[in-house]
């Protein structure tokens, strides 16, 4: 949460300064203050970037492990691209849910980390319990490969949900 906070504030004053820049250029010849704010504001530009990543927890790694897993476990259910199926807010014949989408555009983001984990690793209704064949480690791959089609928006709303969870579970 606080990466966020701290991300969107190093854009805006990035952004203030690349406005400074530019009017002041429209003002006066480019002289060596124009040249080291501009340069300053193209560093906060590229920090903002590396933020923004490394603010999602899983590595390349991480990611490429979960998609193997998610391959050999999940993708019968869940679909190729974690898409589910398109009717899954239906319940069908056996009063059952069909598999949701996990892509970020179902309700998967509004469930904190620890209770993702926790699902895969049990199972619910219809959804299989995992806990027996796969570790903590490599079901928390998956997540990772799974959040990583998310939208920076819908990781953001998530990451949000997931602090508040572990304050209020603290
Ligand atoms: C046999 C089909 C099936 C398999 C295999 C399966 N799931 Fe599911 N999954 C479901 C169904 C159906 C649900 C909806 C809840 C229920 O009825 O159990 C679900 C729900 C979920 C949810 C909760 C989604 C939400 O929006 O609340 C997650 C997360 C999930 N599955 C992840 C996985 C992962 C990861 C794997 C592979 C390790 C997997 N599932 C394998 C059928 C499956």
């Amino acid at each position: 949460m606080l990466n966020f906070v701290k991300n969107s504030t190093v854009a805006a004053v990035s952004s203030l300064l690349f406005s400074v820049c530019t009017a002041q250029s429209d003002l006066e010849q480019p002289g060596r203050n124009f040249n080291s704010l501009k340069d300053l504001a193209d560093k906060l530009n590229a920090t903002v970037q590396t933020n923004v990543e490394s603010a999602r927890e899983g590595n390349a790694d991480n990611i490429a492990r979960g998609a193997k897993l998610y391959k050999e476990n999940c993708v019968q259910c869940h679909r190729d691209n974690a898409q589910g199926t398109p009717n899954w807010h239906t319940k069908d014949a056996s009063g059952n849910y069909p598999p949701p989408p996990l892509n970020g555009t179902a309700h998967t983001w509004h469930h904190p980390q620890s209770l993702l984990v926790k699902l895969i690793r049990d199972g619910s209704k219809v959804m299989p319990a995992f806990g027996a064949k796969l570790s903590d480690e490599e079901i928390t791959d998956i997540i990772y490969w799974f959040q990583s089609l998310w939208p920076d928006e819908v990781y953001s709303s998530w990451a949000q949900i997931n602090q508040s969870y572990k304050e209020s579970s603290n």
